[in-house]
């Protein structure tokens, strides 16, 4: 099989090198082309990255001597190159908003890590097991905005993504309130001890903008596809406080909820365990198998033990009890630079072709 040509918008920050490492021999994608900000362009990869390689493991061979574009440049020249971008810039939200309007519409599908388009109508965020048929709005998306072969399609926050799978889960019972508390690692601030020794022995009380993500985006995500938007859930309402803590990499949610009917232990491990995994069947090359794993130990899951579970993909949970305001609560945790970045975002690329919409 010919692999699909892909590049990488904001390659060498800490989500870029994510992607740079993951889709290094993936079976469908083949990394073309790396993109930066003008102050990384036309150095090599190796180069740009000098002293600010982030991960435990070395920079991938395949691009070490690729030269490094820049994302706003040379945007024309990278749009004849790939045929999708995975975006992962740091950028003023509208700025980004633009480039990734301008990329779709030479004809690139667009997968973004980035809020930017997350409340755009008719864009879908998509986390692949929870909600894959809202990729059928990108039809209506592309009508609109007369694109044959460009797409804008996004990835909800990170801070999400290790809850609301345990929470779709437990959907048969319908939850109405839940109370979120995220414990979140530094490198979701796209930094490490190193760049933030502050943070070593600490914990601090505000992550701008995350509350307001944590508590809408579900929403959108739960919600259900109209003639060309999402219609967003009305429930369940959601209160989430969001800290970050002194770890370098996974984030855990404490979560209480409320159900309209108050489960079984048995049926919450039951539905926990048992949950019909809407893309299964597509065995898609980065699906974690299993996508939530369920631990009955009271010391579990822990960050450093179960973060890189599924290769950092899988959904740890456990905990389970009952609470004295809600009906039950429990801890989840997810690898935030993986499932709830680049790794979400190569799975969701997949699911694009798996659905032939690349
Ligand atoms: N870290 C996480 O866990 C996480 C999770 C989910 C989503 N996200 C989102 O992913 C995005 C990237 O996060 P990050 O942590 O990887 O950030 P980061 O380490 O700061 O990297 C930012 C990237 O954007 C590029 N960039 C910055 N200004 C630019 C400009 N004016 N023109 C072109 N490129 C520019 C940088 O290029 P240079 O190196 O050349 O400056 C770099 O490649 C953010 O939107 C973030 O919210 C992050």
């Amino acid at each position: 099989m010919k692999k699909i040509p892909v590049g990488i918008l904001g390659a060498t920050g800490m989500v870029g090198q994510r992607f740079v490492s993951l889709l290094e021999n993936h079976p469908w994608f083949d990394v073309v082309c790396l993109a930066a900000s003008p102050q990384s362009a036309g150095k090599t990869y190796a180069a740009a990255v000098a002293n600010r390689w982030r991960l435990s493991t070395s920079i991938p061979n395949y691009a070490k001597k690729m030269k490094v574009y820049a994302v706003e440049y040379d945007l024309s020249t990278i749009a004849k190159e790939v045929r999708l971008v995975f975006c992962a810039l740091d950028m003023e939200k509208d700025a980004i908003k633009a480039l990734e309007i301008a990329y779709a519409e030479q004809g690139v599908a667009v997968v973004s890590n980035n809020s930017a388009h997350r409340w755009t109508s008719d864009v879908p965020m998509i986390m692949p097991e929870i909600n894959p048929e809202h990729t059928d709005l990108i039809h209506a998306q592309r009508k609109r905005r007369g694109w044959d072969q460009g797409l804008i399609i996004v990835k909800p926050n990170c801070s999400l993504q290790s809850y609301i799978p345990i929470i779709k889960a437990l959907a048969l019972f319908n939850p109405t309130k839940i109370e979120v508390t995220t414990l979140q690692a530094i490198s979701g601030a796209g930094k490490t001890f190193t760049s933030w020794p502050e943070m070593l022995d600490n914990c601090n009380p505000y992550i701008s903008g995350e509350e307001e993500k944590t508590e809408k985006e579900p929403l959108k995500i739960l919600g259900t596809i109209g003639k060309d938007v999402v219609k967003l859930a009305k429930k369940p309402r959601i209160s989430a406080t969001c800290i970050r803590v002194a770890v370098a990499d996974g984030h855990m949610a404490s979560v209480a909820v409320k159900f309209v009917k108050k489960p079984t232990m048995q049926q919450v491990v039951s539905a926990v365990t048992r949950y019909k995994n809407p893309i299964r069947a597509l065995h898609l090359p980065t699906a974690p198998d299993p996508f939530i794993r369920y631990f009955a130990e009271d010391n579990r899951p822990q960050t450093n033990l179960d973060r890189d579970l599924g290769e950092g993909m899988t959904i740890a949970c456990g905990r389970f009890r009952e609470d004295p305001l809600f009906d039950w609560k429990f801890i989840s945790l997810s690898h935030n630079t993986i499932r709830g970045a680049a790794g979400g975002a190569i799975l969701t690329a997949e699911l694009l072709k798996a659905k032939k919409l690349i």
